[in-house]
């Protein structure tokens, strides 16, 4: 895996969105996934900003999302439907029938969950699947103890992961327990991954995801395998890695 070290927040952004850019004038209908969360949103503003210079052209992407919370109706505003749309969609000349990102208030989610799996089959997999880390290692919604083998699936949410998304919601006990999310197997076809970090409460997680053993625990620490993975941590993310 790759490293790149950047010296802040906006360095971490605009280098990711060079990536993405680079991405779609190597293959203009490229598919790309993409994550959610605070990591991404200042590379959703770079790519913006590349769509308003005329850098880029998003009319012949897909895109797909890694993950949603189950029980969520779209237009609830912590719903990952809702920050998609509101943060990089309605600013970009996307296709809306290009864009899918899981339903989770679909009536049978193991049948979603399939669904979902498939149309990214059908669309020729993943060129560049963009990733964040949970402070737990989890990539996507998998969580420790993740199955290495799973495809997109139900999953619970671990406590650490509803307490660090809490500050999203009004309360705790607002935030889902339940979610579908891309599995590890889903993530690992991607042709090239890119996994942003930043600040100190990533340390830990980007440390064991680098150094540490493979194992479930660490679900990120799966992309020591995959060949063609690059790592942009902002440096106090970084601060275990350097010895810090
Ligand atoms: C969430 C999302 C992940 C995201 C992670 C980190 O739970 N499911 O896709 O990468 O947590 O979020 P943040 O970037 O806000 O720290």
């Amino acid at each position: 895996m790759r490293i790149i070290l950047a010296e802040n927040f906006e360095e971490m952004s605009k280098k990711a969105a060079a990536i993405v850019r680079s991405q779609i004038i190597l293959k203009p209908d490229c598919v790309l996934g993409l994550a959610t969360g605070d990591t991404p949103t200042g590379m959703y503003q770079e790519l913006i900003k590349m769509y308003e210079n005329l850098e880029v052209d998003f009319s012949e992407v897909t895109i797909f999302n890694l993950d949603e919370y189950c029980s969520l109706n779209r237009k609830n505003a912590q719903s990952y439907y809702y920050y998609m749309h509101h943060n990089f969609f309605k600013y970009i000349n996307v296709k809306k029938e290009n864009t899918y990102i899981p339903n989770g208030t679909a009536p049978d989610i193991d049948e979603e969950c399939r669904n979902y799996e498939g149309q990214i089959k059908n669309k020729g997999g993943i060129d560049l699947q963009v990733l964040g880390i949970g402070a737990n290692g989890h990539i996507g919604f998998n969580e420790p103890d993740i199955n290495f083998e799973a495809e997109t699936h139900l999953v619970k949410l671990d406590k650490m992961t509803i307490e660090a998304n809490s500050r999203f919601f009004s309360s705790k006990d607002e935030v889902p327990t339940t979610a579908i999310s891309m599995g590890i197997k889903t993530i690992m076809q991607s042709k090239m991954l890119v996994l942003l970090a930043n600040g100190e409460t990533k340390a830990n997680a980007i440390y064991k995801t680098v150094k540490g053993k493979i194992c479930p625990e660490v679900p990120a620490s799966i992309i020591q395998l995959h060949p063609n993975a690059t790592m942009i941590i902002e440096k106090n993310a970084a601060k275990l890695l350097l010895g810090q």
